[in-house]
């Protein structure tokens, strides 16, 4: 196809993979809206995505409590499962590999999607973020700080969730560790003000991550399960701190004993300027983070043919993952090794319903015709 670094095979844990292009995870909002199951829409639109090396799913909750994000998927019912065992069969069949992004909202929800209970995190503290209700963007609310009990429940979700992940034909999972998260919200110390052995100095707010990591490595062979983690700087509590940096690194280095299949590292999404942050931007986060992780590493954020195959060449990456280019270009892919135009996304529609900015967007091939 191409003799570009991007377009060589490469194994990726257990898996033979055709090539290095990933399809990042994107939330679409195109689940059914009272079960959370996997629909045929959803079913169409990622194979035609399926010749990327790997597609990682949209964020999928793990638990009723986990759900906080409107017309999202799920994976603890076994209707979920059996709707995304009829996605990851024609993903198969296309000659594609999937896995699932396990996902856990927190305080990123909202009492209108979880029957009116409030949401969980590390602690007290609102996120300052948005959600999606079924009526809407809100702001976030005030979680309840999780007691142990709920902790160690839900650390069984996750587990729960991956076993599920498996008995739905999905070639492993993908734990989602940043952005703003439940798990990021352990990990960060403005939204973590917790005094038990989960809160306090950076191991104990990693502790929870582990554990997550560890019950679903009961379920799945490590070379099955990546991991999503980068530091960020966002808005609110989530502005990069002086312990931002310390807590990515640590984490990412002790992730490097369970021998996972892959650390997907997001770039800079924000302007890090000025922040503790500042010299992870650009390539910077890769030049970081390579040598402290030493299994496979998927770079993201920002990504095109020449980055991709620059970073590969240098050994800074083994694959690359791209978000935004897949949403308007199903074959990314072939329209990469032949260097051809790329195709706009349709905000509005991103997250819509239907058809229409989702399954819709056509093909080279359709597209000249
Ligand atoms: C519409 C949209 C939805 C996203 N949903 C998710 C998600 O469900 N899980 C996740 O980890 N990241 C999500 N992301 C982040 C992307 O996976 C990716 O990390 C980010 O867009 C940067 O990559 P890019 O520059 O190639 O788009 C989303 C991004 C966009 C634009």
């Amino acid at each position: 196809m191409s003799d570009q670094p991007l377009f060589t095979p490469v194994r990726l844990g257990s898996l033979e993979l055709r090539n290095r292009i990933v399809m990042a995870p994107l939330t679409r909002m195109r689940a059914s809206s009272i079960d959370h199951v996997p629909t045929d829409l959803q079913l169409e639109y990622y194979v035609q995505r399926a010749s990327a090396g790997l597609i990682v799913t949209e964020a999928t909750a793990i638990s009723p409590e986990g759900f906080g994000w409107a017309d999202t998927p799920g994976l603890w019912s076994a209707q979920q499962v059996r709707g995304w065992r009829r996605v990851t069969d024609a993903v198969h069949e296309a000659g594609g590999r999937i896995v699932a992004q396990l996902w856990h909202t927190g305080a990123i929800s909202h009492p209108d999607v979880r029957n009116g209970a409030q949401p969980l995190s590390a602690s007290d503290v609102d996120v300052q973020h948005q959600t999606v209700t079924p009526k809407g963007r809100k702001p976030t609310v005030v979680p309840r700080a999780m007691t142990e009990e709920e902790i160690r429940q839900t650390v069984g979700d996750y587990a729960r969730a991956a076993h599920n992940a498996m008995e739905a034909g999905f070639d492993g999972v993908q734990i989602l560790a940043n952005y703003l998260y439940l798990l990021a919200q352990f990990l960060n110390r403005r939204t973590n003000r917790r005094s038990d052995r989960y809160g306090g100095g950076i191991e104990n707010r990693a502790r929870f991550l582990f554990e997550v990591v560890e019950a679903v490595l009961d379920e799945i062979d490590p070379s099955r399960v990546g991991v999503k983690i980068s530091p960020m700087h966002e808005g609110g509590p989530f502005a990069a701190n002086d312990e931002t940096l310390p807590m990515a690194e640590y984490a990412i280095r002790e992730l490097n004993g369970y021998g996972l299949s892959h650390l997907l590292l997001m770039g800079n999404t924000t302007d890090f300027t000025g922040t503790p942050l500042e010299p992870l931007m650009g390539d910077g986060m890769f030049h970081h983070f390579r040598p402290i992780f030493r299994g496979t590493l998927i770079a993201n954020t920002g990504m095109d043919a020449e980055r991709g195959n620059r970073l590969i060449e240098t050994g800074f990456a083994d694959m690359i993952a791209f978000g935004r280019p897949y949403i308007a270009n199903p074959d990314l892919v072939e329209r990469l090794s032949h260097g051809a135009p790329l195709a706009e996304v349709d905000w509005s529609t991103v997250y819509g319903s239907g058809p229409q900015g989702y399954s819709d967007y056509p093909s080279l091939r359709l597209a000249a015709v």
